[in-house]
């Protein structure tokens, strides 16, 4: 087991490239198995959640290989349509594998995905929109259990526009006879990145990036090279880093239109946001002004983002408020900013926060993958040591974090708990 420790005070300055997105790689992966052929990744970061997923892929037969930052997943081969609890408990995007199995085997047994510590990520919308296309799903001792019945393309509303549901009812869909239309879909980034994969191996979707999605249904999928689109969150991460630090950083790999929620966010509170060099330039400034953040579906402000800010907001002179509209408990970070200084008052979904500067260096652990991010910027900032425990929450989905902070001048060094 490893920790994380940090010296604060020091402003970072000098150049980061973003790797690859987690939350378009994995949906991306689950869709590979609809491949009757090769399907080649580029940019794909060493991230624990890619590794779990490239679990869950060998499970039902196919062949993966990473070469560098490239992935070639083989489904020619895939030949077990069940997902067990052991690996479906290991991450919630396991269960992006239905919509696949679904879409090419007509048939699917998944265990239920862990219950990530920030809610109870429930299926139901994914199980509405499944059963709305004609597949008949049992829940059975924690496994969900689908089969086609008389299938054919339907219009499904989600209650929500959740994520996974969007993404998991498109992949059914595209190998589903007939026409399916998703409305009120999600309408993230990582959405339109999964259309397009699609869409080269063959499918037939319009519409992703908008609230309604249209599907054609088609007999095969075929091989495909793909690259991955950047991760706006680990983007959005060191940009928030540049803020807090008082730094100027050059992010690269990034596409701008994706970071607007953040970038007019940060702008709002002071810190200035430049096009540079393809990329962003990130230029802290000594003083900020507070401001509020509710938390929305895109292009709304990224729920995925709302402990970083809420820690860079903690650092500003007079109060701010946060609503967290999308996940029932996502402030497990607040207590743990708290013991470094941070003054954070939660009721329900809202956080108030008096901003101040008097924050030193503590031992703090890691409940989730973005409370994590939010205590390593927390550490840049405060006076002194801060130790950051449970590190496989990061590790999650940030890819030699430490490594990247450290080349812009961050004092970090990751170490073994002896
Ligand atoms: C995806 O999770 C992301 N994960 C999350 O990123 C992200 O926070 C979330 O979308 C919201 O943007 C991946 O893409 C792998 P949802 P997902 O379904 O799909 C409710 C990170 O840090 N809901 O959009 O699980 C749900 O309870 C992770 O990288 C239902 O009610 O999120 C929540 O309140 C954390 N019924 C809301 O919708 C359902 O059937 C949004 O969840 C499904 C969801």
């Amino acid at each position: 087991m490893d920790k994380l420790l940090v010296r604060g005070g020091r402003a970072l300055k000098g150049h980061v490239e973003i790797s690859g997105s987690k939350n378009a790689i994995l949906p991306i992966m689950a869709a590979s198995l609809m491949c009757s052929g090769e399907v080649i990744l580029s940019g794909v970061p060493d991230l624990e959640d890619i590794n779990v997923m490239s679990e869950a892929l060998t499970i039902l037969g196919a062949v993966v290989k990473r070469e560098g930052d490239i992935l070639v997943i083989d489904g020619s081969s895939v030949n077990n349509c069940e997902l067990p609890e052991c690996v479906s408990r290991r991450m919630r995007a396991s269960n992006l594998v239905m919509g696949a199995l679904l879409g090419r085997f007509k048939q699917a047994r998944v265990a239920y995905p862990g219950g990530c510590a920030i809610g109870s990520r429930p299926m139901d919308l994914h199980i509405k929109g499944f059963k709305s296309m004609g597949y008949e799903i049992t829940e059975e001792h924690g496994l969900m259990a689908g089969r086609a019945v008389s299938i054919a393309g339907k219009e499904t509303m989600l209650d929500v526009p959740s994520v996974g549901a969007t993404e998991n009812i498109m992949m059914a869909a595209s190998m589903t006879p007939g026409t399916t239309i998703i409305r009120n879909a999600a309408r993230e980034p990582e959405i339109v990145d999964l259309q397009n994969f699609l869409n080269r191996m063959g499918a037939r979707i319009k519409g992703a990036g908008l609230d309604a999605i249209r599907i054609e249904g088609v007999d095969r999928l075929g091989r495909v090279e793909h690259t991955v689109i950047p991760d706006r969150i680990e983007a959005g991460t060191f940009m928030v880093a540049a803020a807090i630090t008082r730094g100027d950083i050059w992010i690269e790999n990034v596409v701008t239109e994706h970071l607007q929620p953040v970038i007019a966010k940060l702008g709002e509170i002071g810190v200035e946001v430049l096009p540079w060099g393809g990329g962003i330039r990130v230029v802290g400034n000594p003083y900020y002004h507070p401001t509020d953040v509710k938390t929305m579906p895109y292009p709304g402000f990224p729920t995925d983002m709302q402990a970083q800010m809420m820690t860079l907001l903690s650092t500003v002179d007079g109060t701010s408020v946060v609503v967290e509209t999308i996940f029932e408990n996502r402030y497990m970070h607040v207590p743990e900013l708290r013991r470094m200084g941070a003054d954070i008052k939660v009721e329900g979904r809202v956080a108030i926060i008096k901003g101040n500067q008097r924050w030193e260096g503590a031992c703090v652990e890691a409940s989730d993958l973005r409370a994590g991010a939010a205590l390593i910027l927390a550490g840049l900032y405060a006076n002194g040591e801060t130790q950051i425990f449970q590190l496989e929450h990061i590790d999650r989905g940030y890819e030699r974090i430490h490594e990247k902070l450290k080349n812009i001048g961050a004092d970090i060094e990751r170490m073994s708990v002896s």
